[in-house]
């Protein structure tokens, strides 16, 4: 594997490659990798000559510092891991300075309702960070095909939209949630829980899949009611929002309309560790 610290090595390198029309992948991280980042990276392997995986802890798009200063971070692991999957990775890892030139600021992005909701409601900021990163990312790594999570659905929504305002000529594949058996979507945050709050976030998946149980026999209310019920048992869970909205505009819903494609999100904090995982209801 070849790694890239620094934008020109980086950039001449995949010239090189593009202009022996090869195909590159692109899957953007923040590391602790894990295997839901590696179902990614599968993907594009499957569907590309080269794969781009870059590591970066993105400052802008960390509303809370402590968050930011605790983000698990494990270079040489992740490195060891990607070594072991393909020689066609090229890790891209640069520093903050690299990236933003020691103007560490996001840029404005207008993406109507698609980020006033959920995630966007509850971390200022955050999705401004995202889009600011991931334009320069892009721009610099001139990906054909990129791959994104399921898991963070409001950010793939937003991304998608950036491409489209943008106007970058790659297609973006959308990868579903890869779960531990009994649920737990997997997160680079996870690692920061003990065991039993572990076993205690579980309880996200299960008021997700409740919904999808019976999003077409119960009203929205109840589904609603029933959820709040089930944290009841669980003081160790701090709900900042249970929400279930229309896939396309990520508008959070009071009244289900016919043939919309909709997803139940969610959002906690469990030990001071901050989680969120959504499900589709169709
Ligand atoms: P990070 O949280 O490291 O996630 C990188 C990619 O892996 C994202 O597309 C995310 O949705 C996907 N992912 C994470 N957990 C997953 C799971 N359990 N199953 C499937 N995919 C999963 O998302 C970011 O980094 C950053 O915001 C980034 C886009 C890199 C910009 O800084």
């Amino acid at each position: 594997m070849i790694i890239f610290k620094n934008i020109p090595d980086f950039k001449n390198h995949i010239r090189k490659l593009k202009n022996d029309n090869f195909r590159i992948g692109f899957v953007p991280t923040m590391g602790a990798l894990h295997d839901g980042h590696i179902s990614l990276i599968k993907k594009s392997i499957l569907e590309n000559d080269y794969s781009v995986v870059s590591i970066f802890i993105n400052p802008t798009q960390f509303n809370d510092i402590n968050d930011f200063k605790s983000y698990p971070n494990d270079i040489s692991k992740d490195i060891e891991l990607l070594d072991s999957i393909s020689e066609n990775i090229i890790l891209f890892n640069p520093d903050a300075d690299e990236i933003y030139s020691g103007k560490v600021f996001s840029d404005s992005y207008d993406f109507g309702d698609l980020d006033k909701y959920m995630e966007g409601e509850h971390r200022q900021g955050h999705f401004q960070g995202v889009a600011t990163v991931v334009h320069k990312l892009f721009e610099i790594v001139t990906a054909d095909n990129v791959y994104f999570g399921e898991k963070d659905f409001q950010q793939l929504r937003i991304i998608e939209d950036l491409v489209l305002k943008i106007g970058f000529k790659l297609k973006i594949t959308r990868c579903e949630t890869i779960r531990q058996n009994d649920g737990l979507a997997l997160s680079s945050r996870n690692k920061k829980l003990d065991i039993s709050s572990q076993n205690i976030a579980t309880n996200l998946f299960k008021a997700l899949s409740f919904a999808k149980k019976n999003f077409e026999n119960l009203d929205l209310e109840k589904i609603h009611t029933n959820v709040e019920d089930l944290f009841e048992n669980f003081p160790q869970i701090s709900i900042e929002y249970f929400a279930i909205a229309n896939e396309k505009d990520l508008k959070p819903i009071k009244k289900k309309k016919k043939n919309q494609k909709y997803r139940a999100f969610i959002a906690a904090d469990i030990s001071g560790v901050r989680l969120i995982d959504n499900i589709k209801l169709y």
